[in-house]
């Protein structure tokens, strides 16, 4: 079983286009989780460009499934997420001139503040996963941080999944996501996934061993204006558990029995 997070950013985006109340980011954390999301995912940026502070307070006292703060390493989100105390903090980079998060975390360069920052929030019993590229040097910088997560962007490997036309060649990609996910496992770190995934490439991440769970906004909320959320998480949670996927016909999908640490 892959667990679905989903990212309800993209609600808040639409409520500042008009600086209206509504639509409302915590009514879709609730439909999510009537369509069986099992976790929501914010990302309260240092521009407050969607996600506002009192969004972040009203849906951690309304959820009742786990909640997954996504904030940059700084320490005004540090004093937030440990007043907060969500179930999980997902540390990503973050440039004001940006999109939407473009790359994994600069674990070189950012060692040692995200190794204090992640040590603080875990001895408050609040799990850190780091949003980092798809490579096993990245996780190995991670397992020195002690984080108990990562975070796989899967950007990249969305774009050239998307492009490609010859299954085994979808299939050879998928071995850059195995290869860093299983040392992830050799380190006792789990794997979560995002970035890019949609209903088209999000079934592939089933080859990967270790995949435990995938974040997922833009391609749910997209897809709720046609169907409504709650249908559209559905739809992902089956996308991502889907027991026909079989990409070749040599190829059987193990699904994976692994259990969710924390
Ligand atoms: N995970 C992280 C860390 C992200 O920053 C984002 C983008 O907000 C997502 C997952 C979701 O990406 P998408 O909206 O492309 O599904």
């Amino acid at each position: 079983m892959i667990r679905l997070g989903v990212n309800i950013d993209h609600v808040a985006t639409v409520r500042q286009a008009r600086g209206e109340r509504y639509p409302d980011p915590v009514q879709a954390a609730v439909m999510a989780e009537l369509g069986g999301a099992d976790n929501i995912t914010c990302h309260l940026r240092e521009d407050r460009r969607h996600i506002q502070d009192r969004d972040v307070w009203v849906l951690k006292d309304t959820i009742k499934i786990p909640l997954n703060f996504e904030m940059a390493c700084t320490k005004e989100m540090l004093a937030i997420a440990k007043k907060l105390k969500p179930h999980a903090v997902t540390l990503v980079p973050e440039k004001r001139e940006e999109r939407t998060t473009e790359g994994g975390l600069d674990l070189k360069k950012n060692l040692k503040a995200l190794t204090a920052v992640t040590g603080e929030l875990q001895d408050l019993g609040i799990a850190v996963s780091l949003f980092i590229e798809p490579s096993v040097a990245a996780v190995e910088l991670a397992a020195k941080t002690k984080a108990k997560a990562v975070e796989f962007h899967t950007g990249f490997f969305c774009h050239r999944v998307d492009e490609m036309t010859l299954t085994a060649d979808k299939v050879k990609l998928v071995e850059t996501l195995t290869k860093a996910s299983t040392a992830a496992h050799q380190n006792d770190i789990q794997s979560h996934f995002g970035h890019g995934l949609h209903y088209g490439n999000a079934s592939w991440l089933q080859l990967v061993p270790f995949a435990e769970e995938a974040n997922i906004g833009h391609a749910i909320i997209g897809r709720a204006i046609f169907s409504g959320l709650e249908r559209a998480v559905r739809d992902m949670r089956d996308c991502l558990n889907d027991s026909r996927f079989m990409p070749l016909p040599s190829m059987g999908v193990s699904f994976k029995a692994t259990k969710a640490k924390g």
